[in-house]
């Protein structure tokens, strides 16, 4: 493919490349092996089973760990620009999965600061506000309070700064410059943050002052800082940590990633059943351009991002997905047939989430971990 691509934290552009991702950032696939264990601790999430959550850093070492009595910490996050979105949902209803499997503690850091800082428009009361938002979102997932912290990075900073600190020192500029490629327009608070974002993987550490191991379940375009972390790991007495990489959860549009930035190609777990079903309504499929054409040709369900939703989240039996690949290729199922099925099944999903989520409005307090 010809296509460029962009993968970093702050931005994800082009047609991506998994395995090319894999040798530039120096990860390892999640092979047939390691699937194969992981299948013994518990029916294979499909997520795993689909090749979505497709790389890794270390999980090996965190399974051996483990088999020997050493359980690890989970720790994820989310960077509160705007609502929560239906892609967002799918890497922490995994990261759940893991902390059911596992019965571990998980700490999941809302980056308010990040976002003020790399957002022109944001103000940090925004992006405070909106991280209490996005909290409701998690919460209504259904995780367990007792081994949950949710925390903003402003309400627990005098918890986390002496780790970020500590890491801070061991990070030269030049570093941040060709890991992040920051020039010299940035503002110096965006090139200190990835120590921000480390700091948790060493937090338990920290706070038992004994090496735990610590697992990151998290979008691949998280992994510029996590290399950055283990890098400094060992310099400070800490774990590396382990990483399972997810791939980019699709836009309506085709493209390659949901983006909060382009509000009516995504999702949001706010919408009315009437914006979804508008939004899906204009969904690309690249069906063709009549019914007797595509009666004739079939449709392509590996462009389609009807049928993507579909694999990442809305029909978890490997059986009925593939069905569904098929009659489309043979043009036996059209794309107006499946956009009502994919909208139907998008507005139950919300209306009970959205119960759940208002019910979390009762239990924030539950969850949150703020500097005493
Ligand atoms: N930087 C992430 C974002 O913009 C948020 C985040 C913070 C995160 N810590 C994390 C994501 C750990 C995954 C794992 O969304």
């Amino acid at each position: 493919m010809n296509n460029e691509f962009k993968v970093t934290p702050w931005e994800v552009t082009g047609e991506i490349d998994y395995d090319l991702l894999v040798d530039k950032f120096g990860t390892r696939k999640i092979d047939e092996a390691l699937l194969e264990r992981m299948s013994k601790y518990g029916e294979l999430h499909p997520m795993l089973r689909r090749g979505i959550t497709y790389s890794h850093r270390d999980m090996d070492w965190i399974l051996d760990r483990y088999d020997a009595g050493d359980k690890f910490v989970l720790y994820t996050g989310r960077g509160p620009s705007g609502n929560t979105h239906i892609g967002h949902l799918v890497t922490w209803m995994f990261t759940k999965h893991l902390q059911d499997l596992f019965d571990t503690k998980l700490y999941f850091q809302m980056t308010d600061d990040e976002k003020f800082l790399f957002n022109e428009n944001l103000a940090l009361e925004d992006t405070r506000t909106l991280a209490y938002d996005n909290i409701l979102d998690v919460i209504a997932l259904g995780f367990d309070a007792k081994r949950t912290r949710i925390f903003l990075d402003t309400e627990c900073i005098r918890t986390l700064y002496p780790i970020a600190l500590k890491v801070a020192k061991k990070v030269t500029f030049s570093t941040a410059k060709a890991v992040f490629g920051f020039d010299n327009s940035y503002n110096i608070g965006t090139i200190f943050y990835t120590s921000i974002q480390a700091a948790p993987a060493f937090l338990e550490s920290e706070i038992q002052k004994r090496s735990v191991p610590c697992l990151i379940p998290c979008g691949i375009d998280q992994d510029a800082h996590f290399r950055v972390a283990r890098d400094v790991a060992p310099l400070l007495g800490y774990p590396k940590p382990a990483l399972l990489h997810n791939k980019m959860f699709p836009s309506l549009m085709g493209g390659e990633k949901m983006s909060s930035s382009q509000p009516d190609t995504t999702i949001f777990t706010t919408d009315t059943p009437k914006a979804v079903k508008k939004k899906i309504a204009n969904a690309f499929t690249g069906g063709a351009v009549s019914i007797e054409e595509q009666r004739k040709i079939g449709g392509k369900p590996d462009v389609c991002s009807v049928f993507k939703y579909e694999y990442f989240l809305f029909e978890p039996d490997d059986r009925e997905i593939n069905n569904l690949s098929e009659a489309c290729k043979k043009g036996e199922i059209l794309c107006g047939e499946c956009k009502k099925r994919l909208t139907e099944r998008i507005v139950r999903f919300l209306e009970e989430h959205q119960r759940k989520r208002e019910k979390a409005r009762e239990r924030v307090e539950e969850f949150m971990m703020r500097d005493s």
